[in-house]
């Protein structure tokens, strides 16, 4: 941390930019395996909000890894980095106002927790999108489990890259047998019953 660089109060507040777009901001963090349907459920729950003029905004790990964290690959290291840089994104669109969905593997309970820790009490909630990795590795729609079993990704999670399940979520959605929306309703009945909408 440079120490000529000095933090400046802005004027116009999270308060304000929330009460402006009357809603209250979070962060909706979604982990789970790959193919388990955290993009999926998100862009639901993304389109729901949106139905009830909620400003949204939602942040997936393939189309950040496009930009932003191009330069990252899935050693430990990388993901750490990806999900530090996600999580002080997210703060942002937080601190803008924003209700931010953020779907990414974030395979470790410590980096998860880093987010938490960065938001303000309340605002971080983390849904765990839970389903057995047989039924990722069936649905496959990448075709990365195939390439992973196939020696071709190393490092592939919950292959040869462990996932470390939330201790605590806030809300966990069991998400095999069951709909999307069912899934995206489980999430929506969280915010309504905490009053976040
Ligand atoms: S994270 O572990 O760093 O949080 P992130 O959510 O950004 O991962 O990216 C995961 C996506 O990258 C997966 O959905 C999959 O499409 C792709 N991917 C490519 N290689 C791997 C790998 N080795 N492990 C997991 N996902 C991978």
């Amino acid at each position: 941390m440079n120490e000529n660089i000095v933090w400046h109060n802005h004027h116009v507040t999270q308060e304000k930019r929330a009460k402006l777009k009357n809603q209250k901001p979070c962060i909706l963090w979604f982990t789970g395996l790959s193919g388990s349907g955290k993009s999926t459920v998100a862009n639901v729950v993304e389109e729901l909000l949106y139905q009830q003029q909620k400003h949204t905004y939602l942040l997936d790990g393939d189309n950040v890894r496009h930009g932003l964290n191009k330069s990252l690959g899935f050693s430990e290291e990388d993901r750490i980095e990806n999900i530090r840089r996600v999580g002080e994104v997210s703060k942002l669109f937080c601190d803008g106002g924003m209700i931010v969905l953020s779907a990414f593997i974030s395979p470790f309970q410590a980096d998860r927790d880093i987010v938490r820790n960065l938001s303000r009490p309340g605002e971080f909630i983390e849904v765990f999108v839970d389903t057995p990795i047989e039924v990722c590795e069936q649905r496959d729609p990448k075709g990365l489990y195939k390439k992973a079993r196939a020696g071709e990704i190393k490092n592939f999670t919950g292959i040869d890259s462990p996932y470390e399940a939330p201790n605590n979520p806030e809300v966990h959605i069991h998400n095999h047998n069951i709909t999307v929306l069912e899934a995206a309703q489980e999430v929506i009945d969280y915010l309504k019953q905490h009053q976040y909408i």
